[in-house]
C-alpha cells in the first residue's frame, strides 16, 4: 500500500481543536488498513509566531512541498493584531498558497437533507443541493499590475486595479474544472463577463477551446457572472461545477456558501499543477472559517467543516473517493440523527462538543465499515 504525506497545520483559536477530530480519523483510517497516512506537524500563524517571530519558517514551508498534501486549520485572532504586517498570521497561509502554485480553489455547497432549515433560501430550493465552484486563486485584479493610486494633485486620487490572464491560466483552471466535472454529474458552467470585460471574451474562447480539444463528453454551458449569480440563488439546484475566475469567484462562492448553513460546515481545497514525473499535485485542504476567538479553547466548534476538508483531500488527492463517499454519508447520517454542535443547534435542543461530534461521525463510519 503507498503511503501518503500529510503535514497537518493546525495553527491557531479552533483550528487544532477540530485538527484533532481529523487525527482521530486518520488513526482509524490507518489501523484499519484503508490507506496508510504518514503526518507531521507544523506551525503556522500565530503559533508559528511565537516560536519563531515568523508566521510560517522555511523549514515548514519545506516540508509543506515535501508532503503529498497539506491540511490547514485556521490562522489569527486578537493576540496578533498588532505584530508587524509582514508576520501577521494570515500571511503564512498566503506564501504556502503562493510557494505551492495553487491557483484552482474548490468549494462545494451541498445542503444536507437535515440542516435545510437552516439556509437563507425555502427548503425545496435548496434540498439535494450539491454545487463545486472552481475559483482561479492566483491572477486575475487581485494580482494584475498596474495596481496603484495616484494623486492627481486637484483633490482626486485615482485607484487602478488590473484584470490580466493569460491562456495558460484559463486553460489550467479549465481542466481541473473539466476534471471535476467527469467526476460528478458531467456538466459544467463557466461564467465571466464577455459583454464588458475583454478578459471574458478571452475566458470565453479559451474554455470553449480546451472542451472542443479534450472535454466533448462534459456539457459545457456559459453563462454571465451576474445573471449566473442571480441563477445561483433562484434556481441554484441546475448547477453541477462552476468555474470562474478570482474575483468572481470570490463572491459567487461565498453565495452559494450561504444557501447551504453554517460556516462551521463548509470546506475548501486549493490544488496546484500536476507534476510531470511523479503525476502529483501540489494540495491543502483547510476549512473555510477562521479561527473563531470567541468560541476558542471551549470544546465548541463544529469539526464538519475541518472533517470534511479532509474527505476532500482522500477524493482529490489520494484517489479515495470511496472512502471519501463513506465520510460524506457519516456526516449526513449523524446530521439526520439530530446530532448538532451549538452553531447549527435550534432552539430548545441542546448541542454536543467538538470531540463527541468527531466520535459520532467516526462511529458512523465504524457501523458501515
Ligand atoms: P471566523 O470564521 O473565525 O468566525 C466567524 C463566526 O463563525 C464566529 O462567530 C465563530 O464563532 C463562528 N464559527 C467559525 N467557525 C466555526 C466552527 N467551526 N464552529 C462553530 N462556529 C464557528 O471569522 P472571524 O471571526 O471573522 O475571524 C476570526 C479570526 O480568524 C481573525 O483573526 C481572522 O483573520 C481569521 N481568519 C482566518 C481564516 C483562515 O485561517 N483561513 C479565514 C477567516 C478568518
Ligand atoms: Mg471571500
Amino acid at each position: 500500500m503507498a503511503t501518503h504525506k500529510l503535514l497537518l497545520l493546525p495553527g491557531d483559536g479552533i483550528g487544532p481543536e477540530v485538527m484533532g477530530e481529523v487525527k482521530r480519523l486518520i488513526g482509524w483510517i490507518n489501523a484499519q488498513g484503508l490507506a496508510h497516512f504518514e503526518t507531521e506537524e507544523g506551525l503556522v500563524g500565530g503559533a508559528a509566531y511565537d516560536a519563531s517571530k515568523q508566521s510560517i519558517t522555511d523549514a515548514t514551508m519545506a516540508m509543506a512541498s515535501a508532503a503529498d498534501a497539506v491540511i490547514f486549520g485556521a490562522v489569527g485572532g486578537p493576540k496578533w493584531d498588532s505584530v508587524p504586517y509582514e508576520a501577521r498570521p494570515e500571511a503564512g497561509l498566503l506564501r504556502l498558497r503562493k510557494d505551492l502554485g495553487l491557483f484552482a480553489n474548490l468549494r462545494p455547497a451541498v445542503c444536507y437533507p437535515a440542516l435545510a432549515e437552516a439556509s437563507s433560501l425555502k427548503r425545496e430550493v435548496v434540498e439535494g443541493l450539491d454545487i463545486m465552484i472552481v475559483r482561479e486563486l492566483t491572477g486575475g485584479v487581485y494580482f494584475g499590475e498596474p495596481k496603484t493610486i495616484t494623486d492627481l494633485g486637484n483633490g482626486q486620487k485615482r485607484a487602478i486595479d488590473t484584470q490580466v490572464y493569460d491562456t495558460y491560466e484559463i486553460e489550467r483552471i479549465a481542466r481541473v474544472a473539466f476534471d471535476l466535472a467527469r467526476k460528478r454529474r458531467n456538466k459544467l458552467t463557466s461564467m465571466e463577463k464577455r459583454n464588458v470585460m475583454k478578459s471574458g471574451v478571452l475566458w470565453n474562447e479559451v474554455v470553449t477551446q480546451v472542451h472542443a480539444r479534450e472535454y466533448k463528453d462534459v456539457q459545457l454551458e456559459h453563462q454571465l457572472a451576474d445573471s449566473g449569480g442571480m441563477n445561483l440563488v433562484k434556481a441554484p439546484k441546475q448547477f453541477d461545477v462552476i468555474v470562474t475566475d478570482n474575483l468572481f469567484g470570490d463572491m459567487l462562492s461565498d453565495i452559494a456558501a450561504m444557501l447551504t448553513g453554517s460556516l462551521g460546515m463548509l470546506p475548501s481545497a486549493s490544488l496546484g499543477e500536476i507534476d510531470a514525473t511523479s503525476r502529483k499535485r501540489k494540495s491543502l485542504f483547510e476549512p473555510v472559517h477562521g479561527s473563531a476567538p470567541d468560541i476558542a479553547g471551549k470544546g465548541l466548534a463544529n469539526p464538519i467543516a475541518m472533517i470534511s476538508s479532509f474527505g476532500m483531500a482522500l477524493r482529490y488527492s489520494f484517489d479515495l473517493g470511496a472512502l471519501a463517499d463513506k465520510v460524506d454519508a457519516a456526516i449526513a447520517a449523524v446530521l439526520a440523527k439530530g446530532m448538532r454542535t451549538a452553531d447549527i443547534k435550534s432552539e430548545g435542543t441542546t448541542a454536543v462538543s467538538t470531540s463527541q461530534m468527531g466520535e459520532a461521525i467516526l462511529k458512523e463510519l465504524q457501523a458501515q465499515h
